[in-house]
């Protein structure tokens, strides 16, 4: 354990809980979420649903595409989530796909099917997943004017199954915050309470997704940046296993080895039971080496839980909101009934999971800092860089100064500890990798906090090891939402399996989802019967 690094884990944690009594006291209890209701039918429908009624001919592509871009134009003005639409192109792209389908005698349709898994279904991107003549800037002044010139590979394959882009959605500058406080455009707000962020950095995914405004969306996480946002907005969000969602071709990038394994692209939406198909694609040729096609027995999962880290670096942490405990009992409780084992997992071998975490980060020498200088001082820099963002003087955002900050600084560890804690990770990941084996999970806080104030998160930043550890070890993680708290904010924890095993991850999340609320309107339906043109 790193004396000067916990010792500022444990002071933001005293300003954290401070802060948070203060608000809590003198902020309003909410009102009800302003997101508009959902009205067609055709925007409540999973993925799975919808592929059957394409191939059924029942449902076109047209009309998909047009009910999203509706209910985009609809929310985006209560979230801010989005960079750029293409609105027009994607009605033109739907219009092929139906032309393509038409065209197609009902015997050859299973093979145009299974030549294109996701024809003419629409979905939103990330920003800095790559987009290929979109907006490029991933919330940067300094790149204002970028524009994508290649798709991203896991956009692209996405794309080659046929799945129809329908924006570019916001990140924080360079990605680098879990919250979605870009330096070129709005906040984004949460679906659930407007004075909240949406998490970062998959924020827009994250608000999109939550609004009931995306059939599902791609993101990417290398500390969390899928599974916050997914949390923040009560959705479901998968971090595969390391090295198998490849993210080449993003904005911020590092193509060495553990670049590729700490940084995935993956999936976020409001249907637990499409995260494997999505899965299937977006992993494109590495999807054989997760075996998601072989059946789960839900009882033959053994489920290891734990409420947060323990002993010492459990105090140093906030501590995990009752709301999320309660969450997780009522997933164990269920999974008892169902004929799972239960256990209490021992947190020891996570004594170290900040600085393990940090000196995973601190491998990552292509990784672009966002202030490029050759000042020999860049600490001292970067703490003026710091103060001025603070009275809004510079062209950098805090949060992302700080990510810098960290880098730099080595982590606030003197550098032969560094090197002790990389020795680590392997250690761990073996050690961990070994306790889960074939057949186990464990349930886990995604965060010890639901959504935070806008412009708080660099108090809670010091918790990001709940998520960033199993970044840096590789292992498969799926957020799944479990309803709302008592100020009706989203609730849920993290599912983890050995590596390559995600798809025990993912059998639980559709599980739950079956068993419980899953994804939780912020808004009732107020439904309309479906045009006569869509008949079931
Ligand atoms: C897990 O499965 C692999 C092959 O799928 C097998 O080689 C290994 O022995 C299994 N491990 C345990 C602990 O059962
Ligand atoms: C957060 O703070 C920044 C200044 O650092 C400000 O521009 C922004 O509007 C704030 N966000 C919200 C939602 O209040």
């Amino acid at each position: 354990m790193e004396i000067t690094l916990r010792i500022l884990q444990l002071i933001f944690k005293c300003i954290y809980v401070v802060v948070y009594s203060i608000l809590n006291t003198f902020l309003k209890r909410k009102g009800p979420p302003t997101i508009p209701p959902i009205r067609n039918q055709l925007i409540t429908f999973p993925l799975v649903d919808v592929i059957k009624l394409m191939r059924q001919r029942k449902l076109k592509s047209q009309d998909l595409v047009k009910a999203y871009i509706e209910r985009i134009k609809e929310v985006e003005p209560h979230i801010n989530a989005v960079v750029q639409d293409r609105f027009e192109s994607a009605l033109e792209d739907a219009k092929r796909a139906d032309g393509l389908i038409a065209k197609t005698t009902d015997s050859n349709l299973p093979a145009l099917f299974n030549r294109y898994t996701l024809l003419g279904i629409p979905f939103t991107v990330k920003e800095s997943c790559g987009l290929k003549g979109m907006p490029f800037r991933v919330g940067s002044r300094q790149r204002a004017h970028m524009i994508c010139s290649e798709n991203g590979e896991v956009v692209s394959n996405v794309i080659a199954a046929g799945g129809i882009p329908l924006l570019v959605s916001i990140t924080p500058e360079y990605c680098f915050s879990m919250e979605t406080n870009p330096a070129t455009q709005k906040s984004c707000l949460n679906v659930y309470d407007s004075r909240r962020t949406a998490g970062g950095s998959s924020g827009g995914e994250g608000a999109l997704n939550g609004a009931g405004a995306s059939l599902f969306g791609i993101g990417s996480d290398i500390g969390g940046s899928i599974r916050i946002p997914s949390l923040f907005n009560g959705v479901f969000g998968h971090k595969p296993t390391g090295g198998v969602v490849s993210v080449a071709g993003h904005f911020p990038y590092s193509g060495e080895e553990n670049g590729k394994q700490y940084f995935q692209g993956g999936p976020i939406t409001r249907f637990g039971r499409d995260l494997g198909l999505l899965m299937q694609v977006m992993a494109g040729k590495n999807a054989q080496k997760l075996d998601l096609l072989t059946p789960v027995v839900t009882k033959d999962v053994k489920i290891f839980y734990s409420m947060g880290f323990d002993g010492l670096n459990g105090l140093l942490h906030k501590s995990t909101e009752q709301d999320i405990q309660f969450s997780i009992l009522l997933a164990l409780k269920f999974l008892k009934n169902h004929g799972c084992k239960i256990e209490l997992a021992s947190m020891k071998m996570f004594k170290d999971s900040m600085e393990i975490s940090i000196a995973g980060l601190l491998m990552l020498k292509e990784f672009p800092y966002l202030i490029q200088s050759e000042n020999p001082n860049k600490v001292r820099q970067h703490l003026l860089e710091l103060c001025k963002s603070l009275i809004g003087k510079s062209e950098y955002t805090k949060e992302a100064i700080i990510f810098d900050l960290f880098r730099i600084a080595n982590g606030f560890m003197p550098a032969a500890n560094v090197k002790k804690y990389k020795r680590e990770i392997q250690i761990l990941k073996n050690k961990f990798t070994k306790m889960l084996g074939n057949d186990s999970v464990l349930l886990f806080p995604t965060l010890p906090m639901p959504a935070l104030h806008h412009n708080t998160s660099a108090l809670a930043l010091w918790n990001i090891d709940y998520t960033m550890i199993f970044n840096i070890i590789g292992l498969p993680c799926t957020h799944i939402p479990m309803g709302l708290n008592k100020d009706g904010l989203p609730v849920g924890f993290q599912v983890i399996a050995a590596p390559y095993k995600d798809r025990l991850c993912i059998q639980i999340a559709a599980e739950l989802e079956a068993a419980f609320s899953g994804w939780t309107v912020p808004t009732p339906h107020e439904l309309e019967p479906l045009d006569d043109s869509i008949r079931f």
